[in-house]
């Protein structure tokens, strides 16, 4: 069983390796996300998050593990598979095209053509409907732009993280995936992005989102998902855990009880429930 109650995880992973010749990257790693909460997923630098978050979103294929989305069994073997499945992802550093504008950063590598056969046999691009949606998609989300023509290369590192969350959020149907994307920002900016990870979530999309900044975590996550030498070692509410005890957890000052990871599966009624995942700690 999965999630909670009778409603399944939307996505789950369970004992993910992934070895890059001696380096283990990955090892046995578990992962659930439940609907419409905003997962945070912590650990030092080198712990493994990016290659988990790449696992569940095609850019890697793990060695083994397995992988479900809406309770089904699934494997990516591109992020072209994931976003078809409804997964969209802001890749760490990777945020928006510096040389094209907004608009047309929002409708990347999903361009609207023209009607008829400008569209169908010249190609032509219907920059102005683009331009239209996007406005639109911003205004939805709040984001003030002034000019939807403006390149991105020309906006504030906050504006520009603004914009790559906003692309994700208009294609995903399923999950949102945003790996540090607050790192390069001020704390104005920082926190634009992070109302605007909270809008998405009340629009129905789980988010998960990798940081290093605890303070951006305890602020908007509903559970934090904490990763230390390759995988999950606890999955704890930041409203029982303390800042201080999760970074104990995520640096190996403390080590995880069964208590820390209370309900990874079946609903968060009973007492704490031993699942051959959490039951080692190292
Ligand atoms: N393509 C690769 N080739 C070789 N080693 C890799 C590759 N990708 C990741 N690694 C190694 O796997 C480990 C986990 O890296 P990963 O990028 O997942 O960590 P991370 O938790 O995201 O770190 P950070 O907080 O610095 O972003 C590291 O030791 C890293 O050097
Ligand atoms: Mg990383």
């Amino acid at each position: 069983m999965t999630g909670t109650g009778s409603v399944p995880n939307v996505l789950q992973a369970r004992g993910l390796t992934k070895h890059y010749g001696h380096v283990v990257a990955m090892d046995g790693c578990d992962f659930d996300l439940r609907p419409g909460e905003i997962l945070a997923v912590i650990g030092d630098n080198g712990a493994g998050k990016s290659t988990l978050i790449k696992s569940l979103t095609g850019a890697v294929v793990p060695d083994s593990g397995t992988l479900s989305l809406d309770g089904e069994q699934v494997q990516f073997r591109s992020p072209l598979d994931a976003r078809r499945a409804g997964i969209e992802t802001v890749y760490q550093e990777l945020g928006v095209a510096p040389a094209l504008d907004i608009s047309q950063n929002l409708y990347l590598g999903r361009e609207q053509r023209r009607k008829g056969l400008l569209g169908t046999v010249f190609r032509q691009l219907d920059k102005r409907a683009m331009r239209h949606g996007s406005a639109q998609h911003m205004a939805d989300l709040g984001i003030r732009i002034q000019s939807i023509g403006q390149k991105a290369e020309t906006l504030s590192g906050g504006q520009r993280q603004a914009v790559a969350v906003a692309r994700v959020a208009a294609w995903a149907t399923r999950v949102v995936v945003m790996d540090e994307p607050t790192a390069a920002l001020g704390v104005r900016e920082t926190n634009q992005v992070l109302d605007l990870i909270v809008r998405v979530r009340e629009r129905g999309l789980p988010v998960v989102l990798i940081s290093h900044n605890m303070p951006n975590v305890f602020q908007v996550a509903d559970r934090v998902h904490i990763h230390r030498l390759g995988r999950r070692i606890a999955l704890v509410d930041p409203r029982s855990t303390s800042m201080e005890e999760a970074v104990a957890l995520m640096t190996g000052a403390r080590s995880p009880e069964p208590a820390d990871t209370p309900d990874p599966l079946p609903a968060p009624s009973t007492g704490p429930a031993a699942t051959p995942s959490t039951k080692g700690t190292q």
